[in-house]
C-alpha cells in the first residue's frame, strides 16, 4: 500500500488541464460505481475522496500523488449521471476526451464495473472508446460484498467474454476490503515499467 497520497490538483475545465509529468493510472466508471471509495480504500485514507451515495459527487478529475512511487492516480468524473443536464454531461464527456487523447504519461484506464449488473452500454462504450485510443483498459468489478456469488460470477463471465479477456475481471469491494491488496500490486505491476524507468 502507498505510504502518502496527497491530492494534487483539481481540475474542472479542459483549459485547466496542463502537463502533469508523471506515471498516471485512470480510474472511471459511472457515477456512484465506487471510484472514490476504492481510492479512499487504497490509500487507507476514509476521507481523501469524497464519496456519496447521491450520484455525481465527483464533478473534477481529481490527481492524487502517490509516494515514493511517484506516480498519479486520476479520480474521473462518473458519467451517466441522468439528472444533470445534457450540457453538464457534455462538458464532462469532453474534459474526459481531452483528458483521454493527448496524455503521453497514461499507462491506463482502470474501468470499475459494478458487479450486481450485466454488461451495460455505456460501460462498454467507454471501453470500446478507450481501447480505441490505443490505451489499456483494466476492467476491475465493484461492490463484490452487495452481491451474491452466482451472480458476480455470471458477470464477471459475461464481461470476459466480451472483453476477449483471458481472466475474468477482479471482483473487489471496497467495504469488506476483498481483493483491495491483490489490485495495488496489479497496479504497481503495470506501473513498474514505467516507474522504473526513471
Ligand atoms: P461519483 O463521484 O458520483 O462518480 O461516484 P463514485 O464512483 O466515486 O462512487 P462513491 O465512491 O462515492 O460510492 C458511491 C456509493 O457506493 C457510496 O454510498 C459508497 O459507500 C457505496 N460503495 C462504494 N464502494 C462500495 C463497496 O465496495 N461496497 C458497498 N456495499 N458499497 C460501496
Ligand atoms: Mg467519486
Amino acid at each position: 500500500m502507498p505510504s502518502t497520497v496527497i491530492l494534487e490538483k483539481t481540475v474542472y475545465t479542459i483549459d485547466q488541464l496542463g502537463e502533469m509529468p508523471l506515471p498516471q493510472l485512470a480510474l472511471a466508471g459511472r457515477s456512484n460505481v465506487g471510484k472514490s471509495s476504492l481510492l479512499n480504500k487504497l490509500t487507507g485514507r476514509k476521507n481523501l475522496a469524497k464519496t456519496s451515495s447521491t450520484p455525481g459527487k465527483t464533478r473534477s478529475l481529481n490527481f492524487y500523488k502517490v509516494t515514493p512511487e511517484e506516480f498519479y492516480l486520476v479520480d474521473l468524473p462518473g458519467y451517466g449521471y441522468a439528472r444533470c443536464s445534457k450540457s453538464e454531461r457534455d462538458k464532462w464527456a469532453a474534459l474526459i476526451t481531452r483528458y483521454l487523447q493527448k496524455n503521453p504519461w497514461l499507462v491506463g484506464v482502470v474501468a470499475l464495473l459494478d458487479s450486481r449488473l450485466p454488461p451495460q452500454t455505456l460501460d462498454i462504450d467507454l471501453i470500446t472508446y478507450i481501447r480505441s485510443q490505443g490505451l489499456e483498459v483494466f476492467p476491475v468489478m465493484t461492490k463484490a460484498d452487495k452481491c451474491k456469488q452466482p451472480v458476480r460470477h455470471a458477470n464477471q463471465a459475461a464481461w470476459q467474454r466480451l472483453l476477449g479477456l483471458q481472466k475474468p475481471p477482479m471482483l473487489i469491494s471496497s467495504h469488506s476490503g476483498m481483493n483491495i491488496d491483490k489490485l495495488w500490486q496489479f497496479f504497481l505491476d503495470k506501473l513498474s515499467a514505467v516507474l522504473s524507468r526513471e
